[in-house]
């Protein structure tokens, strides 16, 4: 049995995560280069917790400068099994208004400057992104959800764009017409990330705004994110709070197989 040891990437909002007990924080050295941040390694309700802010300290770095590739070695090394990523995003459907956490079960990568794999020159993998999501997460954020009154939604598909513009309309009626839910500009490389590293992953999506597609809004601004952010971020330390309080201790075996995805992913001959 391995214990569990939950990960949380706190996005833009949330750079601390109260509750958590016998903080102790660590620098973690990777061979990727410099994570975020130190990882902040705790409990809550005696499940052991590390927590990274994924922006850095007074979130100085932009989505296209983050080191995805450290962050997630850090958690790995940091013992993480289980990774929550909190993050804010624009909504394209009138039923996912702002202030709605969407637990996305797919992606789409629409980056294009970023490192995406550990694996390359040397030793080659292709691990499955078909289902990016660990299907156990969700199942304990909505009940966790739930738990605190927090509106949700289950599934969806966030489209990453690479930012750090917001999209200009053309675009976000596409994505819209696409029938994407909603839109961030962090969450990949980072599934694929924790894929490859073998960590299962779930993103909270929390509606910060309506993008520029709806008519009954203006193009986006940071200020209008702000505020609807701030009530989010609280609400997501408290949906942190009861999910740390009710989550297995043990880890529980990914149903389809995110925590061994390496097992049927690399083609490199061992002797090669
Ligand atoms: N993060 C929050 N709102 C966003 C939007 N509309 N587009 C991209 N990233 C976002």
């Amino acid at each position: 049995m391995t214990k569990a040891v939950l990960g949380i990437i706190g996005g833009s909002g949330i750079y601390d995560l109260p509750g958590l007990e016998n903080v102790r924080e660590e620098a973690i050295r990777s061979p990727w280069g410099e994570p975020s941040a130190p990882v902040r390694h705790g409990t809550i309700a005696g499940l052991p917790i590390v927590f990274l802010p994924r922006h850095g300290k007074g979130h100085a770095l932009s989505p296209s400068d983050i080191n995805y590739r450290a962050n997630i070695d850090a958690l790995k090394r940091a013992g993480v099994t289980d990774l929550i990523s909190l993050s804010a995003c624009g909504s394209f459907k009138e039923e996912l208004p702002p202030g709605t956490f969407v637990l996305v079960d797919q992606f789409v990568d629409r980056t294009h400057k970023r490192e995406s794999s550990f694996f390359g020159r040397g030793c080659v993998a292709h691990v499955s992104m078909a289902h990016p999501v660990s299907p156990r997460l969700p199942v304990h954020l909505a009940a966790a959800a739930e738990a605190e009154g927090i509106a949700f939604a289950q599934g969806g598909t966030y489209v990453c764009m690479e930012g750090p513009q917001f999209s200009s309309y053309a675009e976000s009626m596409t994505y819209k017409n696409l029938g994407y839910s909603v839109i961030g500009m962090t969450n990949m490389p980072e599934a694929k990330l924790a894929r490859e590293a073998e960590i299962c992953y779930a993103t909270v999506a929390m509606v910060t705004d309506f993008d520029c597609w709806h008519p009954g809004h203006d193009a986006v601004t940071v200020q209008d994110i702000i505020k609807v952010l701030t009530q989010n971020a609280d609400r997501a330390k408290g949906l942190v709070g009861r999910l740390a309080r009710d989550f297995p201790r043990e880890h529980e075996p990914c149903p389809i197989g995110s925590d061994r995805a390496l097992d049927t992913a690399v083609i490199t001959a061992p002797e090669a």
